[in-house]
Parts: structure tokens; C-alpha cells; sequence
């Protein structure tokens, strides 16, 4: 295993101990929540897991986890989720996997929010990672030159490129594509979540501001916990 997934995996072990029989947990999407959702379905607790995507679905099921819907359970306690970027004040990046989506809408649903991590992801400022921005597919050339002018009202002068695999446009679990800005630094994240959410088409983005309650980060000395 390499040290980034011995650290992940660490990070997800360390959520998995914050779980009590009987709560409801959002169970995020990705490598690192993939951890995650192992070390709980490990402890044999007795929960309802809701999951950010159709793979942690899969996964969670697999493993004899309970699921449910979001809207369907009486309120989700906790969620455990990874992230592509964790910077200050745990402000986060998130969609790397393509599924900011549904889990920004069990983010928002969740009493609590514990991101976990491998140490790389913590940065000084936002923006290395391309921001990824979910836009429905009806007209999304129109809507990606929109962006762009919402970006340069940002001071970002930059085109978002549509994200592909083996050629072909990512599709979402809801169906829609995502475009990835590749901003560089982000000095406002308000700033621009706010200029992003104003473009009609626009579905979300992957900017997770004062969502997370604490961050569980792998390290070669350990896992550290941060606060905002
Ligand atoms: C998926 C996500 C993931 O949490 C993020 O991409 C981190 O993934 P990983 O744990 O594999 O590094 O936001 O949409």
C-alpha cells in the first residue's frame, strides 16, 4: 500500500471510531471515504447508511451496510466524506470523483461533517485542484462561456474544460457534465461560489465553504484533528 493510502485509510479508520449504533451516516464518495465505509462496515453497527453516489451505493451494500435516502431517514447525523483540497478554515474542494452534487445536498443535510484525508490534500489556499463545476448537459457550451465570464469577473482568466474519459464527456450520476477550472489560487472562495451559482445551468460547484465541522487527516506521524 502506499503511503498516501496508508494515510487515507488511517483517516477513514479514525471516522469509522466517531460512529454510534443507531445514527444515521452520509457516506461520501471517493478513495479515501471508500475507507471509510469499509472500517464502518467492519464495526457491524447497527445504522442506516445515505450514500453520495450510485459507487458507494454499491460499495456500502456489498459490505451488508443499510441504506437509505436522503429525505427518507430522520435526518443524517454525521457524514464522513474525503476531499480533493483542504484549506483554510477547512474550506474544501470536492468533485474530483464527480459527485459534488449529491454529496454537497447530504453535506448540507448533515448535523455534522467530518472530511478525512490524506496529508497532500491540505493546502495554504484553494486552487491548485481544478474546481469542478456541474452544469446540465442542455446547452452547456453556452453555459461553460458563461462561466468563464463569471471567472474573469473573479479575476480568473481562464476557460473550464469539459471533463472527458477515454474521449467522452463524464456524465454524473444525475446525468450532467462537469467542466474543471483550473484557477490557480482562489484569493475569494465566497466570492466565487456565489459568481458561479448566479449562471443559469450551472448545477453546483465544488466549493465546500463552512460545511465541514473537522478534518481527520492521515500523517506519516498519525492522524492529526483540525477545527475550522
Ligand atoms: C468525489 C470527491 C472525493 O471525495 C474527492 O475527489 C477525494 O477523492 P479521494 O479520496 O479518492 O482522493 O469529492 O466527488
Amino acid at each position: 500500500m502506499s503511503d498516501a493510502d496508508a494515510q487515507k485509510r488511517a483517516a477513514g479508520e479514525a471516522a469509522a471510531a466517531l460512529v454510534r449504533a443507531g445514527m444515521v451516516v452520509g457516506l461520501g464518495t471517493g478513495s479515501t471515504a471508500a475507507w471509510f465505509v469499509r472500517a464502518l462496515a467492519a464495526l457491524k453497527l447497527d445504522i442506516v447508511g445515505v450514500p453520495t453516489s450510485q459507487a458507494t451505493a454499491d460499495l456500502a451494500a456489498s459490505l451488508g451496510i443499510r441504506l437509505g435516502e436522503l429525505g427518507e431517514t430522520k435526518g443524517i447525523d454525521l457524514t464522513v466524506d474525503g476531499a480533493d483540497e483542504i484549506g483554510p478554515g477547512l474550506s474544501l474542494i470536492k468533485g474530483g470523483g464527480a459527485a459534488l452534487l449529491r454529496e454537497k445536498l447530504v453535506w448540507e443535510a448533515s448535523r455534522s461533517c467530518v472530511v478525512i484525508a490524506d496529508a497532500a490534500k491540505s493546502v495554504e489556499a484553494l486552487g491548485k485542484f481544478p474546481l469542478p463545476i456541474e452544469v446540465v448537459a442542455f446547452g452547456h457550451k453556452t453555459t461553460a462561456n458563461r462561466i468563464c465570464d463569471a471567472l474573469a469577473e473573479c479575476d480568473l482568466d481562464i476557460v473550464p474544460i469539459l471533463r472527458r474519459k477515454a474521449g467522452e464527456p463524464v456524465r454524473t450520476d444525475g446525468g450532467n457534465l462537469i467542466y474543471d477550472a483550473h484557477c490557480g489560487r482562489i484569493e475569494e472562495p465566497a466570492a466565487l461560489a456565489a459568481a458561479l451559482k448566479s449562471v443559469t445551468g450551472v448545477v453546483d460547484h465544488g466549493l465546500f465553504l463552512d460545511l465541514a465541522d473537522r478534518a481527520l487527516i492521515g500523517t506519516p506521524d498519525g492522524v492529526v484533528e483540525l477545527e475550522p
